[in-house]
């Protein structure tokens, strides 16, 4: 199951691809700053056919279009492109991100960067990988912390609270990045090269393949109150390696995040 998603995810990648030699049509979706392209509807239609023949029984929940699950047993949950953005902007950092969950709970992840030509995968209980090879949450403490996070773009009453939040963090750590990929903020994460992430809300999309990776790679996921993510809802997010997240709850951190 996992190598037939990651050869889905890989095709799919192609169409991705195609987006920096062909003009891209940008409409605006609801909401501030949400925008979608030809590319994320292709990409996302090219999964929809090619994960029915992998799993038929299996619903799919994707962002483009009528973003909605029956709820039944057994979801992909797809992002086409994470990092839109950064796609229309030929940033070249962007990512496929493909889950199957039962019952809510993610059973597979896998998230595929085709300007790196990175799989990051996961299949529960088996550990995470890169491109085949296994990989873990580094051990570095918050003073030597690279921290990531996400500002909510599509709702800017959180603004403020991410930017306080992350000036918290900018203080304690040794720096802080904004990649615009939530997908491949947890990845890296997982494979030990950024410590901690948050988001004061994401969609199930945006987290449910790569929440699989960090844990099998580690890390420690969460709501920021501890709690677990619900995994077809929105959440607000933090993630981290399990010192710089123990760490963000030892500093009293999350007292600062009021969405609970
Ligand atoms: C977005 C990216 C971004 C995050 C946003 C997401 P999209 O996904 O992951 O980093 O800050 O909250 O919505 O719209 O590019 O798929
Ligand atoms: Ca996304
Ligand atoms: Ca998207």
């Amino acid at each position: 199951m996992l190598e037939e998603i990651i050869r889905a995810a890989r095709e799919a990648g192609k169409i991705m691809l195609e987006g920096e030699k062909e003009p891209i049509d940008v409409k605006t979706k609801a909401g501030a700053a949400n925008f979608v392209t030809q590319y994320d509807l292709a990409v996302q239609e090219n999964l929809r056919e090619a994960l029915k023949k992998i799993c038929p029984e299996a619903d799919f929940l994707g962002e483009e279009g009528e973003a909605k699950t029956t709820g039944t047993e057994l979801v992909f949950i797809v992002d086409p492109i994470d990092g839109t953005t950064n796609f229309i902007h030929g940033y070249r950092h962007s990512a496929i991100s493909i889950a199957l969950a039962r019952e809510g709970k993610v059973e597979y992840g896998v998230v595929y960067n085709p300007y790196t030509e990175e799989v990051f995968s996961a299949k529960r209980g088996e550990g995470a990988r890169r491109n085949g090879e296994t990989i873990r949450v580094s051990n570095r403490p918050m003073e030597e912390a690279l921290i990531c996070f996400g500002t909510s773009p599509y709702d800017p009453s959180l603004a403020e609270a991410s930017f306080r939040l992350a000036k918290k963090l900018f203080d304690r750590a040794a720096d802080i990045r904004r990649s615009g990929s939530a997908a491949l903020d947890l990845c890296a994460i997982a494979a030990g090269q950024c410590e901690f992430d948050f988001e004061l809300v994401l969609q199930p999309w945006d987290f449910a393949a790569s929440s699989l990776i960090i844990e099998e790679a580690g890390g420690c996921v969460s709501r920021p109150s501890g709690a677990p993510l619900r995994i077809l809802e929105p959440n607000p997010l933090i993630a981290g390696n399990r010192p710089v997240y123990e760490a963000f709850f030892k500093e009293g951190l999350d007292k600062e995040v009021e969405i609970r």
